[in-house]
């Protein structure tokens, strides 16, 4: 006979609904506050704070460097995957941690190169202006398409079309976007090369992106003012990982492993806080009480949450293993309060895997999380690291598991360790700029917060009141009984039958 068997269900969060509390002056939607701890830290530095819930996951269809810019610039952060080369990984590290806002890194071309090749370059990126740099990289010109005719000039090198650097107005080691900004107006051009003292191109500042850049209220940065970078480590190899990683200055280290509650967990955890203490690991996932005291015990700072609920993840019917994420979010909150009225010590907990709309966000802060973790949501925009692609006149992305046999043909060539999938991999409809849909799902958040009468996330966690709804009043809840333009006939038909 198993030790326990629990006869409640274990409950989604689709399944809650919060009830109001009084809205006030206080609670309007431009007074709230998501700022949240993204782990616990002795010195409270800022760069431990995220000013949004929100992170994306350690996948390798949703978090490269663009991800990790766009996030931290907006007041989250991109979990860097680690299912690739330790020196891919540090490099994706190094970008964020290098960028300049408004300073960009530009693909180059040569001077001897032909415009037809040029051209395919510009076919490939998009990009329309290319700086040209000689084999030192040392700045030679610039080319735009205002530059050539590729029916007449395809033969022609680079060179020949090219502005040359003498009549072009460069800025030398400019380091914030204000002087380079100012140089751009004087010199009525629409990008500045800025160059080391010896000539070298260091970046190109175009005056479009500068407005976007010069105003990022809710950045993230480290002490030294740069983005902060956040990225994944497996129990495998994490010694040298960790080395590589921290060279490269990450900002926090996140394990990724769908079973936390492991022996190598601990011992990931315990070498790395001996090693690297400056250094804050987020431990998981766990799905029970005794998992997180076995992470925290171990040396986690914070803790990720949820076991089987992924949009991709099949664990649950490939192993019967997993709980749902509201269950296990109230379960894992009310050991985290224990743990802090008798250490104060306040571990953040990560909802995980089962965040399927904006609204499950909100239910998983009510109950107890600090912030979400997803994957699905973030694949679909332009700052995932996929190409976008057409089917039947819908623009998808692709989005896999990391647990799917696209993901582990990578951890298979190296630990030939895999012998099933706990993941599948699809498409998901594109979603365009991560700035337009963060604006939308926060100010939904911030909606439902003021409704309940709520200031900020750590008032969400003490005064929320949530209620289980029954699988009609799901139903009564959502637009019914009218005809929408949208709707199939099918459910029209079946709609009109009342
Ligand atoms: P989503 O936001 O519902 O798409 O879920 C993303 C989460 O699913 C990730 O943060 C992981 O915790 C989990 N996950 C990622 N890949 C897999 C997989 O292949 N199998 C099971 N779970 C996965």
């Amino acid at each position: 006979m198993a030790k326990k068997i629990i006869y409640e269900a274990s409950r989604t969060l689709m399944e809650f609904r919060l009830l109001p509390g009084l809205t006030t002056n206080e609670t309007t939607v431009s007074e709230i506050s998501l700022r949240i701890p993204l782990v616990y830290s002795e010195k409270s530095d800022s760069k431990y704070y995220l000013n949004i819930p929100l992170v994306s996951a350690a996948m390798q269809s949703v978090s490269g460097s663009k991800m990790g810019i766009e996030l931290a610039k907006s007041g989250g952060a991109a979990v860097i995957f680690c299912s690739q080369t330790v020196d891919s990984q540090a490099e994706m590290v190094k970008t964020i941690k290098r960028y300049k806002a408004g300073f960009v890194k530009p693909k180059i071309v040569q001077p001897q190169m032909l415009i037809k090749e040029m051209f395919q370059i510009r076919k490939n990126t998009g990009y329309s202006t290319f700086p040209v740099v000689d084999d030192n990289f040392i700045f030679a010109g610039l080319i735009s398409k205002n530059d050539y005719d590729i029916s007449l000039h395809s033969e022609c090198t680079v060179a020949e079309r090219m502005i040359s650097k003498e009549s072009i107005d460069v800025g030398v080691n400019i380091q914030n976007l204000k002087e380079a900004n100012r140089i751009l107006l004087e010199s009525h051009k629409s990008v500045l090369p800025i160059l080391d003292e010896n000539g070298k191109l260091l970046y190109l500042v175009f005056r479009k992106d500068i407005n976007d850049h010069t105003e990022n209220p809710l950045e993230i940065v480290d002490e030294k003012k740069r983005l902060l970078a956040v990225a994944s480590i497996n129990t495998i190899d994490y010694k040298s990982r960790v080395s590589a990683l921290a060279k490269d200055e990450v900002d926090v280290l996140v394990i990724d492993s769908s079973d936390g509650h492991t022996i190598y967990q601990k011992e990931t955890l315990e070498w790395i806080t001996k090693n690297f203490p400056e250094i804050p690991v987020i431990g998981g996932n766990i799905i029970t009480k005794s998992g997180f005291r076995f992470l925290v015990k171990a040396g986690a700072k914070a803790v990720k949450v949820g076991m089987g609920g992924g949009s991709i993840c099949i664990t649950q019917e490939q192993k019967g293993t997993g709980r749902g994420l509201a269950t296990t979010i109230i379960d894992v909150a009310e050991e985290r309060d224990k743990y802090y009225e008798e250490t104060g010590i306040y571990i953040p907990l990560i909802a995980d895997g089962g965040v399927t709309s904006t609204k499950d966000i909100t239910i998983a802060l009510a109950l107890g999380a600090d912030f979400a973790m997803m994957g699905r949501y973030f694949a679909r925009m332009e700052e995932s690291p996929t190409e976008k692609i057409v089917v039947n006149n819908r623009v998808m992305k692709p989005y896999w598991g990391e647990g799917s046999a696209r993901a582990r043909e990578w951890k298979n060539k190296r630990y030939n360790q895999v012998k099933f999938v706990e993941g599948v991999e699809g498409l998901v409809e594109y979603s365009g700029r991560l700035k337009d849909n963060l604006e939308e799902t926060l100010t939904k958040i911030k909606s439902s917060m003021s409704t309940c009468g709520v200031r900020n996330i750590q008032e969400f966690h003490e005064k929320a009141v949530l209620e289980l709804v029954s699988a009609l009043s799901i139903r009564e809840g959502k637009a019914h009984d009218i005809y929408q333009a949208n709707d199939t006939e099918e459910k029209q038909n079946f709609e009109s039958t009342n």
